[in-house]
């Protein structure tokens, strides 16, 4: 097998700040690995039947009904129950598309726009304080395309306090966004983005540098029935 697969032994984010603030994958996340079925085929999570069948039900009565609800308790509450963890006064806009709602971790006061979409198979950590903007997209992982089984790699993702992703945005797989750091209109990122750092453009390359005395701010946005 060739070398990306070991990538896909991953513990999925559980959101726990290390000792610098950044975020780390959490310990208490259950993990994701390629299994064999029974048949032969690859699978990308070894996971009991109970919580497959959990994660489908789930997936599909929120990206196809709940998403669409005009209420953010609705949403959210939702999305608790189906395992997601979700912080106070943050928002997730209508028509956001999420895969594997237990995958995902988003603290507080974190301000998410309309269709999203996150592919948290391999986990996404959102810290506190993030701004998203509608239309982004979280990539969740990758097929190695050069393996006759072209076998699904699972990556974790990471996005640290403050940092503000605008729209229509994409986001690879198994990135760390850090604190602070911003990322630019319709941006491809490919790379780990350092703290304050600017980035934009396809693939997205560094801008600038964003003032830290800006990061004070709280975007709560939970305007009725958005
Ligand atoms: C990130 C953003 C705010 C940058 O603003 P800024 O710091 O004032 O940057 P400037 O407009 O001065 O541009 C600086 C450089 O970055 C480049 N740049 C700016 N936005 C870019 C983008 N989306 N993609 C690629 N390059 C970009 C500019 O071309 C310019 O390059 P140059 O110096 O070679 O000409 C802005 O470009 C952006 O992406 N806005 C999107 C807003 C949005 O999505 N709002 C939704 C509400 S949350």
């Amino acid at each position: 097998m060739s070398e990306p697969l070991l990538n896909a032994n991953v513990d999925l984010t559980g959101g726990v700040p290390g000792v610098d603030g950044a975020l780390d994958p959490g310990p208490q996340a259950p993990k994701h690995h390629l299994t064999r079925d029974k048949h032969g085929n690859l699978r990308m999570q070894d996971i009991s039947l109970a919580r497959k069948i959990r994660n489908r039900i789930g997936i599909l009565l929120f990206n196809n009904l709940i998403t669409f609800v005009p209420s953010h308790s609705v949403r959210q509450n939702f999305l608790r129950l189906f395992g997601a963890t979700i912080g106070e006064d943050t928002s997730i806009l209508r028509g956001t598309t999420i895969l594997d709602i237990e995958g995902l971790t988003i603290g507080n006061c974190c301000s998410i726009g309309f269709r999203c979409m996150f592919d948290a198979r391999g986990g996404i950590t959102i810290g506190d304080n993030v701004v998203i903007a509608s239309d982004t997209h979280f990539i969740g992982g990758f097929h190695d395309h050069n393996d006759p089984e072209f076998p699904p790699i699972l990556q974790p993702t990471v996005v640290d306090d403050y940092v503000w992703i605008a729209s229509r945005a994409t986001i690879m797989s198994g990135l760390h966004i850090g604190r602070g750091a911003v990322v630019a209109g319709c941006s491809m990122v490919r790379k780990d983005v350092g703290a304050l750092d600017v980035v934009g453009g396809v693939p997205a390359k560094k801008l600038s540098t964003r003032d830290p005395n800006a990061l004070q701010y709280k975007p709560k946005y939970r305007p009725l029935f958005y």
